[in-house]
């Protein structure tokens, strides 16, 4: 709620201001109705001696009045909803190649830059700068929402949607999924993080090149038992891991921390359950290994 009031994009301002306009409409109707009950029950209220107040039947004057003020306030809404609606929505077949590629997956999002970047939880974005994002289904409906910088866009399988994604101003701005899609749709969270123009470039080259190979000692041994027990299914359907030390939140919500890699890679299930990552039997030894792997992959 608190971020209709505070939107950071021209898309986001656009729909705040709309609202606006329907929360006072609405308030005057409903001030304007209350007055009217209150002053009916007073004036006409039962009193000794007093008599049944006159009725009106068939005015064409009332009639008209009360047809034609709700007449032009629902074309007034109308008109001022349509408008929004052409600045906020991009096109439904765009004619440009989207910017960035968007999938709602059970239960987290994954982020696709042309130049072949992939990021999880975390997108990035050049400040002041409109992007074109397509927003796709890799299973169930979800539905992107980061309501600071845009309206709502349902990822539905095997189609594509598009919204507009903008920030004004430098800053990490959350994002949840607004569509009931299973057991931890609650946590499925994410954050754009609106930098720079020269941070952005930066970032989205880093991400887009390979991670250098592990360092030899603990790092190689955890790239071993990476590569044996985690690596088929994070290629396939999995999301990424290549730079996962470079985000800030692991499975949506959690501080990517050493601590909570362990937890994550170890038991998943007790942090996130339901989720389609199976906990993981490993040895202290091996866990150590994989958590200095993982944590070398800037
Ligand atoms: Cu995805 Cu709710």
């Amino acid at each position: 709620m608190g971020a209709l009031f505070h939107p950071q994009s021209p898309q986001a301002e656009a729909i705040s201001t709309l609202f606006q306009y329907v929360l006072l409409l609405a308030a005057i109707i409903f001030l304007v109705v209350s007055a009217l009950v209150v002053y009916s029950i007073l004036r006409y209220r039962a009193r000794p001696g007093a008599t049944e107040p006159r009725r009106t039947f068939g005015s064409r004057k009332a009639e008209i009045t009360w047809t034609a003020i709700p007449l032009l306030i629902v074309s007034a809404l109308f008109i001022l909803t349509v408008r929004t609606m052409a600045f906020v929505d991009a096109p439904r077949q765009p004619t440009q190649a989207p910017d960035l590629n968007i999938t709602g997956h059970q239960w987290w999002w994954e982020a696709r830059y042309p130049n072949g970047a992939v990021t999880v939880h975390e997108i990035h974005i050049p400040v002041g700068r409109r992007l074109l994002a397509e927003i796709q289904s890799a299973d169930v409906i979800h539905d992107f929402w980061v309501p600071q910088l845009a309206r709502k866009m349902d990822a539905v399988p095997g189609r594509s949607a598009y919204i507009w994604l903008e920030a004004d101003t430098p800053g990490t701005y959350q994002g949840t999924c607004s569509e009931f899609c299973g057991m931890q749709h609650a946590w499925m969270r994410f954050q754009i993080i609106a930098e720079s123009e020269p941070q952005f470039s930066a970032w989205v080259e880093h991400q887009a090149a390979p991670p250098p190979p592990p360092g030899a000692g603990l790092p190689a041994e955890g790239a071993r038992i990476y590569q044996q027990k985690c690596q088929d299914c994070h290629t396939r359907n999995g999301p990424s891991l290549d730079h996962i030390a470079s985000r800030k939140i692991l499975g949506g919500d959690l501080p990517n921390t050493p601590d909570n890699l362990a937890r994550w890679s170890a038991t998943p299930q007790s942090i996130k359950p339901g989720n389609h990552m199976p906990d993981q039997p490993l040895s202290p030894q091996d866990l150590r290994a994989v958590v200095a792997y993982l944590g070398s992959l800037p």
